[in-house]
């Protein structure tokens, strides 16, 4: 679950990335992901992580791990580290268990991990530390993960409920008009037969008269 604010930013950091790869050819390194996202207790969370590099992952040379920390005051834990041979390996820890897993892809860039039956105790920070040989810069980028226990509000669904009764409104007042421009059409032609049949019955009302004059003595 991410909002639609934390997917704009992620959305404008990518389009930033996509801008520097445009004009210089490469893009530096750079570690993407949310500052924050929610995650209802019990369900099962991914929690995204990216990064940009002028450089294809080199697998003897790669380094990363995600730690986690309760506060920025906290140390940080690692649960999950980059390993030569045998990619990505989740740690043990006793506060996650088996619960931390890969779910990225490094081809990609991708080294994002799914938290599963999160619990109100997993809040807290989690990190993504990556460095990319020859890339000189190490990348490091911290989430903020809330656990909630029930749904917010579903503010999302009443601006789309919002904009599909506008959309609605405006489709409905299209159809009148279209309705209404129809019926005046129809009027003018049911008035211009009208008078169409008028002129003939006027013709035939003189015809009578003419006859009834012809009859006369
Ligand atoms: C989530 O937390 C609430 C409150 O602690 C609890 O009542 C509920 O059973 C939990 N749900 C799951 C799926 O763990
Ligand atoms: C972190 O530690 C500093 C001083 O050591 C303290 O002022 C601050 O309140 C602490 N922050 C948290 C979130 O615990
Ligand atoms: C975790 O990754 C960072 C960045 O690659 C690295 O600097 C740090 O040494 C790593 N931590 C451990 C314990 O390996």
């Amino acid at each position: 679950m991410s909002s639609p604010a934390q997917e704009r930013r992620t959305g404008v950091q990518l389009l930033s990335a996509a801008m520097l790869l445009l004009f210089s050819g490469c893009s530096s390194m750079d570690v993407i992901m949310p500052n924050s996202i929610n995650a209802l207790n019990g369900t099962t969370i991914k929690i995204p992580c990216t990064f940009t590099s002028c450089y294809k992952i080199d697998p003897n040379m790669f380094v990363m791990n995600w730690t986690y920390q309760e506060t920025l005051n906290d140390t940080e834990e690692m649960i999950m580290a980059y390993h030569k041979k045998r990619g990505m390996v989740p740690l043990r820890s006793d506060r996650f268990g088996e619960r931390v897993m890969f779910a990225g892809n490094l081809d990609k860039n991708d080294l994002s991990i799914t938290l599963s039956n999160v619990q109100i105790e997993d809040e807290g920070i989690y990190n993504c530390n990556v460095r990319n040989p020859p890339d000189r810069i190490t990348g490091q980028h911290g989430i903020q993960l809330n656990v909630v226990t029930e749904l917010p509000p579903p503010r999302d669904s009443t601006i789309a409920v919002a904009i599909g009764a506008s959309v609605g409104g405006a489709l409905a007042l299209l159809i009148l008009s279209m309705l209404v421009v129809k019926c005046l059409r129809r009027h003018r032609k049911k008035e211009l037969i009208s008078e169409e049949k008028m002129e003939e019955e006027e013709k035939l009302d003189a015809e009578v008269v003419a006859e009834e004059g012809n009859k006369q003595p």
